[in-house]
Formats: structure tokens, sequence, C-alpha cells
């Protein structure tokens, strides 16, 4: 694959994860009533999770010589609790199947050198990581057995 293709698939990442960021922050403000604060906490330690991803996508793009985005993707609102679970848990799954893209054009990519095993291990732990998200508001939102 181009190495000017992957940029651009690294670039859309990375915009993604800025949309979950704040995404996750906005909605834990939205949250109030007994019982919140766990919930809030919770949205916010993921809300941090995106935030190293951020990071880590950034570098990737600069080690590969490319210029890390500042654009945001699309967000989307949600008022009531069950609303924003439902929306985050759509949100991280289209986020999974785009980095599972991501990891196939990787590891179908010719390279062995450094940079492709790390660039192999840093999306993969992502996909990982996202895909814990799913399983926690799978979970909060009384479903089970239906992650990724
Ligand atoms: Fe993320
Ligand atoms: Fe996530």
């Amino acid at each position: 694959m181009e190495k000017e293709e992957l940029l651009k698939m690294l670039n859309h990442a990375l915009e993604l994860e800025h949309a979950a960021y704040v995404q996750y922050l906005s909605h834990a403000e939205l949250i109030d009533g007994d019982n919140a604060e766990p919930l809030i906490e919770r949205l916010k330690e993921i809300a941090n999770d995106e935030k190293t991803h951020q990071e880590k996508f950034r570098s990737l793009i600069g080690m590969l010589g490319g210029t890390p985005s500042m654009g945001i993707a699309e967000t989307h609102p949600a008022k009531t609790v069950r609303e924003i679970l439902e929306q985050n848990l759509k949100d991280e799954k289209e986020a999974v199947d785009t980095y599972r893209k991501i990891y196939g054009a990787i590891v179908g990519g010719r390279g062995r050198g450094y940079y492709d095993m790390l660039l192999e291990h840093e999306v993969r732990h992502i996909i990982m990581d996202e895909q814990e998200h799913i399983t926690e508001l799978e979970l909060l939102l009384g479903k089970s057995g239906e992650s990724y």
C-alpha cells in the first residue's frame, strides 16, 4: 500500500479519536442524579484512553513523515444515559471496523521492518482497547456476549 494512503487512514483514525474524546467528556457532563458519579468517572476514564490513542496515532503519523490532522470527525449528541451508552457503543464499533481495515492494510503490506512491526503493534493495541470499551458499554447497558 502507498504510504500516502496509509497516512490518510491514520489521519482519519486520529480524527475519530478527537471526536471520541470530546464526545465522552461532553456526555459525561450531562449525567446527573443518584449514582451518577461512578458512570461519569468511567466515561472520563474512557476519554482518557482516547486521548492516549490520539497521541499514538499522532506519533505514528509523524514517524511516517506525515502531518497529524487537527480535524475532528463527526460527533453525535445524546441526552439520556441510555442514549449516551448506545451512541458511544455504536461509535466504538465503527472505530473498531475502521481500525481493523487499517490493521489489515498494515499486515497485508510487504514491509517487515521495525516501523511496520511498531505500526502493527500499536494499532492492534488500540483495537484491543476499543474492544474493552465495547464490552464495558455493553455491560453498562445490560447486554453481554455481543462484543466483537
Ligand atoms: Fe480510541
Ligand atoms: Fe474507545
